[in-house]
């Protein structure tokens, strides 16, 4: 499989690029709107063609480049069935494993971040979207978030599985790239070792985020598979633009 870690520096999302080389055909998990252009770039440069994007979840805080990417390149958009959206155009399930050529994703049913997020598992590695950070998890107080739904979907499933599992988080905001299943098991200062539900719970309610600045645009943006809504702030922009013409100087 060829593989690339690629990072959107306006969310600090990590965009993952698959490439079945048996078959040239690729995938982007959790693809976002300023960078679709440097997506492209990057397939190309790999002799690759997109076949599909896929979401863990619905973003509060970016734009999926999902639509975007459909009508550059007709890729097709997969997403988890439990979102139910209606522009999807391949839907995912827990148990129902999703082929490339020879790629083959376990998609996880692993909500309380969102209540329709989904983890990807890929030979060897987890992209574990917003569930499962490094040292750290998502948000659970939005989106129909849950702490102890999330405190069940990463205990009890994503640490089921083997602890060299490479674990390929949705963001990181210190520049931390991947981790391991055995590592977060260990270390994840609030899901690892013996933490008990009470105490995640605890930490989840006495985090006191700042309410997501793009939320309110994004949620809705996202229901649409990626367009970017009217009405976005001028600082809010650069969440719509695209970047790739600038990365080439
Ligand atoms: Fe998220």
């Amino acid at each position: 499989m060829i593989f690339r870690q690629l990072f959107e520096p306006v969310s600090s999302t990590y965009t993952y690029l698959l490439g079945c080389e048996d078959t040239g055909q690729a995938l982007l998990i959790d693809a976002v709107l300023p960078t679709w252009q440097r997506d492209l770039e990057e397939l190309n440069k790999l002799g690759l063609k997109l076949a599909y994007t896929l979401d863990t979840h619905i973003h509060a805080d970016h734009i999926t480049a999902a639509r975007k990417l459909k009508m550059e390149t007709a890729s097709r958009i997969a997403h988890p069935a439990a979102d139910n959206l209606a522009c999807v155009d391949m839907s995912l399930q827990e148990n129902k494993p999703f082929e490339l050529g020879s790629i083959r994703i376990d998609p996880l049913f692993t909500p309380g971040h969102t209540d329709g997020h989904h983890a990807y598992c890929v030979n060897g590695r987890v992209f574990t979207g917003d569930a499962l950070l490094i040292d750290g998890c998502g948000r659970t107080d939005f989106q129909n978030g849950d702490a102890p739904t999330l405190y069940r979907s990463v205990r009890e499933k994503l640490f089921a599985l083997p602890e060299d599992t490479l674990v390929y988080p949705a963001h990181d905001y210190k520049g931390r790239r991947v981790s391991s299943i055995g590592q977060e098991k260990a270390r994840n200062p609030r899901l690892g070792g013996d933490k008990p539900l009470a105490e995640f719970v605890k930490i989840m309610q006495e985090l006191k985020l700042a309410y997501p600045k793009f939320i309110d645009y994004a949620v809705p943006g996202n229901l649409k598979c990626g367009v970017c809504p009217t009405g976005v702030p001028e600082d809010l922009q650069q969440y719509c633009e695209q970047i790739g013409d600038s990365l080439q100087g």
